[in-house]
């Protein structure tokens, strides 16, 4: 089975930061993959590495088999890679309405108006914002505005959607709302899906796997309960230990 993701042996410093440093994964089709790893690791590298922002000074990036960058350079273009993306400052267009929002990318695509309108409109009932069509990000608020950024990446229907820390800053009852809406979305679409988060509660909820970042690179990659029966080390083990649900509001 041809991954969706897979980034292989990447190396890449910023400036004079070492970032990664042999990092690989993989990303199946079907599956959410969590990536886990506190701040500072890595991860919104990673997510622009597999958009073709940048590229691995060593290593490699295939898209469903195809060399997307490798070895300092970005063969894809970003727009020419199937890929979605949500991320925690959203970047919703503010001069557009929510059905404007969801009609962006798929006018760039060229989708026929009929067809558009219709899959805006279920959208937009899926995540529960329908009869609010017509308001602008500004009249919105956070969890709503929230709801738009995961309905235009969803209604793409991409190859992949990436997920770089959506629910940051929001509190706890609304963040297990949205997650329960995300997890559902994915699942009965079958969309593949990386997201990443620093909160290992986060990643346990909606991973099938979770892999593990620590010094640029994957520590650890499986399920919750194949990392916990075996942590690679005693930084996994600490990370994987304490899932209440109840300590999420003080991250
Ligand atoms: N343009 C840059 N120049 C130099 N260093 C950078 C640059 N961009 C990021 N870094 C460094 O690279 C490292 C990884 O950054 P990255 O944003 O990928 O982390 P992250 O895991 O997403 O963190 P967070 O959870 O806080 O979002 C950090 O140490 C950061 O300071
Ligand atoms: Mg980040």
């Amino acid at each position: 089975m041809t991954s969706v993701i897979a980034l292989e042996d990447v190396w890449l410093k910023l400036g004079a930061t070492p970032v990664l440093s042999g990092l690989s994964l993989t990303l199946e089709p079907g599956e959410v993959l969590a990536l886990l790893g506190p701040s500072g690791a890595g991860k919104t590298t990673v997510v622009r590495l597999i958009l073709g922002f940048i590229a691995p000074e060593r290593g490699s990036v295939r898209l469903n088999g195809a060399v997307a960058s490798a070895d300092g350079r970005v063969l894809q273009l970003p727009e020419e890679r199937n890929l979605a993306v949500v991320l925690q400052e959203l970047a919703l267009w503010p001069h557009l309405t929510v059905a404007g929002n969801l009609a962006f990318g798929l006018e760039a695509r060229g989708m026929p108006r009929a067809v558009r309108e219709a899959r805006i409109a279920d959208m937009t009932r899926r995540v529960g914002l329908a009869g609010k069509e017509d308001r602008r990000p500004a009249h919105l608020s956070g969890g709503e505005r929230q709801r738009v950024a995961i309905a235009r990446a969803l209604v793409l229907d991409p190859q992949a959607v990436l997920f770089d820390e959506p629910l940051t800053n929001l509190d706890v009852s609304l963040k297990r709302e949205l997650l329960a809406l995300v997890h559902g979305l994915l699942k009965e679409r079958g969309v593949s899906a990386l997201y990443v988060t620093h909160e290992p509660r986060e990643a346990v909820y909606v991973g099938d796997r979770i892999a593990v970042v620590g010094d640029g690179r994957v520590v650890q990659t499986g399920t919750l309960d194949a990392i916990r029966a075996s942590p690679a080390n005693e930084f996994v083990r600490r990370l994987l230990n304490d899932l209440d649900w109840s300590g999420v509001a003080a991250t």
